[in-house]
């Protein structure tokens, strides 16, 4: 570029110089010295304006399009931030920032677009996997009976309410995963209240006490467990994220090695907020799960959890209604010894009045 800049200004520089000397030529009384001087000045002055005005006014711009052309091949967007730095006067520049610009976002959008391509196929692979197992187990069955096994009743009963199961657990999928994406698209409004806290743990844990003890697991709370603990949240939706992580608890907590194994509610005061805990003493999760375990259809071990029928969506479920309530849920595990999951929630304010207490949140 630095060439053609300098071999259009000779150019010009000639040419100024050419049509100055011979107009001065025409002049009477210019000698030969004055024409040549005249010459050899318009030409420098000449192509100095012209070397500098072609180099850095406009070349350089095109140079710059040529770079950043290429980092857009090569997927490279770091000249983006470069572009809208730079604050100037100089037109062409000003319009090559906008054309960066234009083309990097683009650029971004389009790998948006194959992000959320690779996810959708993901997710779409996962779904199907996990509706295939409940409805071969149904269809397995069903088709047994039709070939003959109907006629002995036992087995009849038997076959139908593993059936009925089968489709029970396709039922819990099915809400999970749609609640699941109406919670993502924020289609799920978060019903904020008073409630009292405590109160709603105790419940849960009368609920789940049956199916802990089956499994050998005591669910307990502290001596000094309050009686009344008034929060400001969704009370329906924490129900469900303390439910699911009590069953998970329970869930997780059966093999575990001491035997004996026990989930206890905690609850903490932290400045304005109230944090809730949910600790057991199971397998625990390794320390490279850790992260992923939010994550909509992960799980630590496959086949195992595949025994006790999860399908990796409660804690998806779990993140996500803490999130709408501008919480988050954090987890701290050691394999062998159990795990503690433990989310904040907005403590009452004790001035508030009590007409106030139920209103539509956001
Ligand atoms: N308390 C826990 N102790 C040990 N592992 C846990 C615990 N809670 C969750 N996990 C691990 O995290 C994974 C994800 O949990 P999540 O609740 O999302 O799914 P799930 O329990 O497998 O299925 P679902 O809740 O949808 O029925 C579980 O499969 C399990 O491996
Ligand atoms: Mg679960």
């Amino acid at each position: 570029m630095l060439h053609t800049a300098r071999a259009v200004a000779i150019l010009l520089a000639l040419s100024v110089a050419g049509i100055t000397a011979a107009f001065l030529s025409l002049v009477d009384g210019v000698s030969s010295l004055g024409v040549l001087v005249s010459f050899l000045v318009a030409g420098a002055a000449t192509y100095l304006l012209s070397f500098i005005t072609l180099e850095f006014f406009i070349f350089r711009e095109i140079n710059h399009i040529h770079e950043v052309l290429h980092k857009l091949k090569k997927k490279d967007l770091s000249f983006l931030q470069e572009a809208s730095a730079k604050d100037t006067r100089n037109p062409l520049r000003r319009i090559n920032q906008e054309i960066f610009n234009f083309a990097g976002l683009k650029q971004r959008e389009i790998e948006e677009l194959k992000r959320m391509a690779d996810f959708r196929r993901e997710f779409l692979a996962d779904v199907s996997h996990e509706l295939k197992t409940p409805i071969f187990a149904a269809q397995g069955y069903i088709y047994t009976l039709l070939d003959g096994a109907a006629d002995d009743e036992a087995v009849r009963t038997r076959f139908l309410q593993k059936a009925a199961n089968s489709l029970d657990g396709l039922d819990v999928l099915v809400q999970d995963l749609l609640m699941l994406s109406q919670l993502e698209t924020k289609q799920i409004r978060m019903y904020y209240s008073y409630f009292n806290l405590a109160e709603l743990i105790r419940a849960v844990f009368d609920q789940m006490e049956g199916k802990a003890e089956s499994q050998g697991i005591a669910l307990r709370l502290p001596a000094d467990f309050p009686e009344q603990l008034w929060v400001w949240a969704d009370k329906q939706r924490i129900q469900q994220v303390i439910t699911n992580l009590t069953s998970n608890a329970i869930k997780y907590s059966n093999d575990s090695p001491e035997g004996g194994g026990w989930v206890e509610a905690q609850v903490r005061e932290e400045g304005d907020r109230i944090r809730v805990l949910i600790k057991d003493n199971g397998r625990g999760i390794p320390a490279e799960h850790l992260n992923r375990i939010f994550e909509r259809f992960y799980r630590v071990e496959k086949s195992r959890a595949k025994v006790s029928g999860g399908t990796g969506l409660g804690l998806a479920i779990v993140k996500h209604i803490l999130e709408a309530h501008k919480s988050q849920i954090d987890v701290q595990s050691e394999v062998g010894k159990g795990s503690v999951f433990s989310f904040r929630l907005k403590k009452r304010k004790d001035k508030r009045s009590r007409s106030q207490q139920t209103e539509l949140a956001e």
